[in-house]
């Protein structure tokens, strides 16, 4: 505990002398919001479900069946957690002006629902759908009402297209968020990655173009040696007691 509290006034000193700190976060900052991640041992997602068996743009063209049963079941159930205190002390810094954006792979929400403003969901949003024919866009709920009752592929009701939702999958080309998020890391002076492996590409090229690097990830990551702070615990609580130290 003591490691981790000069852990936090170092990282709390690092955050109050940059003019441009940008986070970046993973599933391991909603984890205790109740969401699993990925790859955690034992626990991580990817452990019991095979992501381009459900989640992937051949899944989704070749098994729309599976992508619009189980896959549907795992995006639904993210739209229904509630941000954590990691969330909420992210929000409080970039209000105070202490963090200038958040980038996000995940696609829960959670950053918007704690109030953070500046968000960059380079793997998607849960928000909405659109239609692969027409591009109109529908809201998630339309896409997930239909596949529920039964129509699958849920289809645009303008041209008959196929539906599908506006998150990342396996195969599809990375959306414009991720190249203003990459331009972030670029303009910032501090990049604070917040639960997660850094094992996906591109995102987990970012860190290599930040000036200052602190990680806060209950385990090692492949960037720690580059990092000037690197906590490994719960982000919860320490992102918590950073916001505290900073704001105080
Ligand atoms: N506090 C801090 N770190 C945590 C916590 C926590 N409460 N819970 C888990 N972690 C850490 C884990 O130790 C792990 O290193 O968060 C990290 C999460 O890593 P992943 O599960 O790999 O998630 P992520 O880095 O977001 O994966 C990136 O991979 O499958 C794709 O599209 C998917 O966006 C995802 C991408």
């Amino acid at each position: 505990m003591m490691a981790e509290t000069a852990d936090v006034a170092r990282l709390a000193r690092l955050l109050r002398e940059s003019s441009h700190a940008v986070a970046l976060t993973g599933a391991g900052i909603s984890t205790e919001s109740g969401l699993p991640d990925f790859r955690s041992p034992g626990t991580g997602l990817w452990e019991t479900v095979d992501p381009m068996a459900y989640l992937s743009t051949e899944a989704l063209e070749r098994r729309p069946e599976l992508f619009y049963s189980t896959g549907m079941e795992l995006l639904g159930a993210l739209r229904e957690a509630q941000p954590n205190r990691a969330h909420l002390a992210l929000a409080s810094l970039e209000k105070a002006g202490r963090l200038k954006a958040v980038i996000t792979q995940n696609i829960d929400g959670l950053h918007h629902k704690a109030g953070s403003q500046r968000v960059f969901e380079v793997h998607g949003h849960l928000r909405s759908g659109h239609c692969q024919r027409c591009r109109s866009t529908v809201a998630f709920s339309v896409l997930a009402d239909k596949a529920r009752a039964g129509e699958v592929p849920p289809r645009c009701d303008r041209c008959g297209g196929v539906l599908r939702p506006d998150v990342v999958l396996f195969g599809d080309p990375m959306p414009e968020a991720f190249d203003l998020a990459a331009r972030e890391v670029l303009g910032s002076d501090l990049l604070l990655v917040v639960g997660s492996s850094l094992q996906v590409a591109p995102v987990a090229y970012l860190p290599q173009y930040a000036t200052n690097l602190a990680i806060v990830n209950l385990t090692p990551t492949p960037y720690d040696g580059l990092a000037g702070v690197v906590i490994h615990d719960q982000a919860g609580p320490v992102i918590e007691a950073l916001a505290q130290a900073v704001l105080s």
